[in-house]
């Protein structure tokens, strides 16, 4: 099953890849998550979108394109995906379209998780994520049994450096502006399916499953 996962920041993208990859036993590819690795590698891809992110502005497309290609070629893709905030320009879809292409595959849904951006930036700013292994909790929507400590492994939680307020609503600006012409592609193409993320994360987890859970993997 080879999926996308679109959806403005904090409206609960990561949090559903979590629990997708883990029912459907398909890679969890997200651009984000493989930027803050290379940050906090050092390496030079890293040192490239450090600044962009610091920003909450967008890496610039030909940087997040090869990587991306690079890693849909792994073989650990070859019976399915989840992109996770990618594409998230018109460009990044059509270089998608044609990255699938050379590989003979094509996407089955592009699942939008639809908010109400008025939300997003109390989710965002009351994120946290354990240090250890990535899980993600929010301090009221979703807070750890016990505080500071990550139910999963017991890591210590931490907040993203681009998580507070100001790097926030850069991010929600940039992103809204990016969205609708990517809808808007991917409806043209009939690949989109809208989720209502204003529910409880169980509840757009089940809804979630309703969709998927006629397609053969
Ligand atoms: P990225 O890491 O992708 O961040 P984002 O898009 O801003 O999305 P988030 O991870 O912040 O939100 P999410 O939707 O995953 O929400 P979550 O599930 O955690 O990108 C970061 C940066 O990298 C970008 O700004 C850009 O610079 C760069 N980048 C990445 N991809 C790029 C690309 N393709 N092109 C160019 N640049 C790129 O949930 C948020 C919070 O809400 C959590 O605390 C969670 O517990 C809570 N929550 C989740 N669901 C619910 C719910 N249903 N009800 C209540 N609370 C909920
Ligand atoms: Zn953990």
């Amino acid at each position: 099953m080879n999926l996308v996962l679109m959806g403005l920041p904090g409206a609960g993208k990561g949090t559903q890849a979590e629990k997708i990859v883990e029912h459907y036993d398909i890679p969890h590819i997200s651009t984000g998550d493989m930027f803050r690795a290379a940050i906090k590698e050092g390496t030079q891809l890293g040192l490239k979108a450090k600044s962009f992110m610091d920003q909450g502005e967008l890496v610039p497309d030909e940087v997040t394109i090869g990587i991306v290609r690079e890693r849909l070629n792994k073989q650990d893709c070859e019976n399915g995906f989840l992109l996770d905030g990618f594409p998230r320009t018109v460009a990044q879809a059509e270089a998608l379209e044609s990255i699938l292409e050379d590989l003979n595959k094509r996407i089955d849904y592009v699942i939008n998780i639809d908010v109400d951006q008025s939300i997003l930036m109390e989710r965002l700013t009351g994120r946290r994520i354990c240090k250890d292994c990535g899980a993600t909790y929010h301090l009221v929507f979703n807070p750890p049994a016990q505080e500071g400590g990550c139910d999963k492994c017991g890591g210590e939680l931490y907040q993203r450096a681009d998580d507070n307020a100001e790097t926030v609503s850069t991010r929600l600006s940039v992103n809204v502006k990016q969205s609708k012409p990517l809808l808007d592609f991917y409806q043209e193409k009939g690949y989109l399916r809208n989720i209502n993320g204003n529910q409880d994360i169980n509840i757009v987890f089940d809804d979630v499953r309703k969709l998927l859970g006629g397609v053969k993997q």
